[in-house]
């Protein structure tokens, strides 16, 4: 890898059949991949701007997720290596939620209001935290990418399929209009 930023990844959009794949936990013979992996997961995700990405999304299936709200415009790093829920608040909440693997598509999505997740950070250390907010939504928004699930898919099917239309009206658009400029 050449010195420098880390190279940025191409951020796959849906309905591309690798999101909707389960993505397999991370093993001792994947600790390279991951080292490559996760300063680049980093810099796409800053880059897009988003506050969360999830392996899948830029192509690998493996259980590692990143998660940066930035509390005061300040990088807050959080890598999530084989990350489970381990408890979900009865309590539910809802809130706007977007994905970076459908862009400018935004909906109300209800999901538990607070979250217990363990994972392995960066360092290969147990980590457990106990999120709410934004961050409790995000993690589980991110949790469900490992396993196929996109945030559409907690919308009803009406609802999930005029946001899956809208997108792929506008991704042909966008790959439309360079041909349309040079015809
Ligand atoms: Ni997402």
């Amino acid at each position: 890898m050449p010195a420098g930023l880390p190279e940025r990844l191409p951020i796959l959009i849906a309905p591309s059949p690798l999101l909707k794949a389960r993505a397999r936990a991370v093993a001792a013979g994947d600790e390279a991949t991951v080292r490559d992996l996760l300063p680049r997961m980093f810099a796409t995700m800053y880059d897009a701007p988003g506050i969360g990405l999830a392996a899948p999304q830029v192509g690998t299936g493996l259980r590692v997720a990143v998660v940066d709200l930035m509390p005061d415009n300040v990088q807050t790093p959080l890598t999530l290596i084989n990350p489970e829920i381990v408890a979900l608040s009865e309590e539910m909440a809802t809130r706007e939620e977007g994905c970076l693997s459908l862009p400018n598509m935004y909906a109300e999505v209800t999901r538990p209001a607070r979250a217990k997740v363990r994972f392995l950070d960066e360092t290969g250390a147990r980590r457990e935290i106990e999120a709410d907010g934004l961050l409790a939504a995000c993690l589980q928004h991110e949790l469900d990418h490992l396993d196929g699930v996109l945030f559409v898919d907690h919308l009803s099917s009406l609802k999930r399929n005029m946001i899956l239309r809208r997108l792929a009206k506008e991704t042909r658009q966008k790959q439309d209009a360079p041909a349309r400029r040079f015809a």
